[in-house]
């Protein structure tokens, strides 16, 4: 496959920065595994970070970070979700899909 995509022999792929997911508080990054991911700081463990895909499980609307109230939130029907993506406020009723995402240094890594 010729795509420009640089996904390593252990799956993962870099979406991002640290220095840009600090600048901007959440990286979404459009052109991950054939989708969207969405990465922020782990709330509750700042040096590491969180990865979910940020399609709503509702009807598709794409959340964002909500970094004062720490959720994803959807505008298109008031749905929350936790930084793991498990639901905290219907109507969605099924979690966001979560990746796993590591650092190595400045890059953000996630697994397809
Ligand atoms: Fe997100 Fe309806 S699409 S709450």
């Amino acid at each position: 496959d010729s795509s420009s995509d640089s996904a390593r022999a252990d799956g993962f792929a870099p979406v991002g920065t640290i220095t840009d997911l600090d600048r901007q508080g959440q990286i979404l990054n459009k052109e991950f595994d054939r989708g969207s991911i969405l990465v922020i700081r782990n709330p509750s463990d700042p040096k590491n970070v969180n990865a979910v895909n940020p399609t709503c499980t509702h009807a598709g609307c794409t959340v964002s970070w909500d970094s004062d109230q720490k959720l994803f939130a959807c505008p298109c029907h008031g749905s929350q979700f936790a930084p793991d993506g498990k639901v905290v406020q219907g109507p969605a009723e099924e979690p966001l899909t979560a990746y796993e995402a590591k650092l190595e240094g400045n890059i953000i890594l996630a697994k397809k």
